[in-house]
């Protein structure tokens, strides 16, 4: 079983676009996924047309049972919510005494070997939930936009990547560029950058395309919205990569 978070990101970068399709992708692919949203936004459920009325939260909190707290999305991709519950879990969290970044580990200890892969959606920031993510993890893909990365930025985060990491054992495995947009000329040099550092770390970025922004209104993947975007393309790519790498 391994255990991949989507995290390490700023907002709005693609983290949520990137867990769904993902697990979509594997999930086509016949293998069990359980999509974990371990954001107050619960987007993951939007992004799946879906309003599940349980989830994470209820989970830690013990009013549901592990099976019970899941929702099968599509055949094979189960979802364990988000939502603004999880607000109150952290607090929880934070009030513990004792080993507080190993409750989403503990809460999450009737899955294992359960699921072929378990995807974790994530807060953008840093907060009491993200430790424990990385606490579970053992890998982690983190998107990052080419819209906003510059050369510039590109040194601050690394810097802030560098911090988080003597947090987690988990490792970046995938190295996401998102939102690439060959038309302009800096997203090329910020991905030479990239690769630079993180050579074979570095995927294949996802494109900028219209039809991955629209797919979530419609409560679809982009594999089921529309299959032969190259939003489809880049995820398929993605999910080659993430099963290849061992
Ligand atoms: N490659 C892309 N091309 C065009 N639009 C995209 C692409 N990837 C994501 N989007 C859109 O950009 C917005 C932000 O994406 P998403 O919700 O995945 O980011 P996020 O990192 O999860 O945000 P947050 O930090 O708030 O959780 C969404 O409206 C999404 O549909
Ligand atoms: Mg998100």
């Amino acid at each position: 079983m391994r255990k991949i978070a989507v995290s390490l990101s700023k907002g709005g970068v693609g983290k949520t676009t990137s867990a769904v399709n993902l697990s979509a992708g594997l999930a086509n692919r016949g293998y069990k996924i359980l999509l974990i949203d371990c954001d107050t936004q619960g987007q993951a459920a939007y992004y799946l047309g879906l309003k599940p009325e349980i989830g994470l939260a209820e989970l830690i909190e013990d009013k549901v049972k592990p099976d019970n707290a899941l929702i099968e999305a599509r055949e094979g991709l189960y979802l364990l919510a988000g939502g603004r519950k999880l607000a109150e879990i952290k607090n929880l969290i934070a009030r513990k005494d004792i080993r507080p970044e190993m409750t989403l580990t503990e809460a999450l200890e009737p899955y294992n070997d359960k699921f072929d892969f378990i995807i974790l959606d994530t807060s953008p920031g840093w907060d009491v939930m993200t430790v424990n993510v990385l606490f579970y993890a053992t890998e982690i893909l983190s998107p990052v936009s080419l819209e906003v990365l510059t050369i510039i930025g590109f040194s601050d985060f690394l810097k802030s990547l560098e911090s988080i990491q003597k947090y987690s054992s988990a490792d970046i495995n995938f190295m996401l560029p998102t939102f690439f947009d060959r038309r302009i000329s800096q997203p090329g040099e910020v991905l030479q950058q990239l690769n630079e550092y993180y050579k074979d770390k570095l995927c294949s970025p996802i494109r900028y395309n219209i039809r991955l922004s629209e797919a979530p209104g419609h409560g679809q993947t982009i594999f089921e919205y529309s299959p032969r975007s190259t939003g489809a393309e880049d995820y398929t790519l993605l999910t080659e990569r993430v099963v290849n790498v061992k």
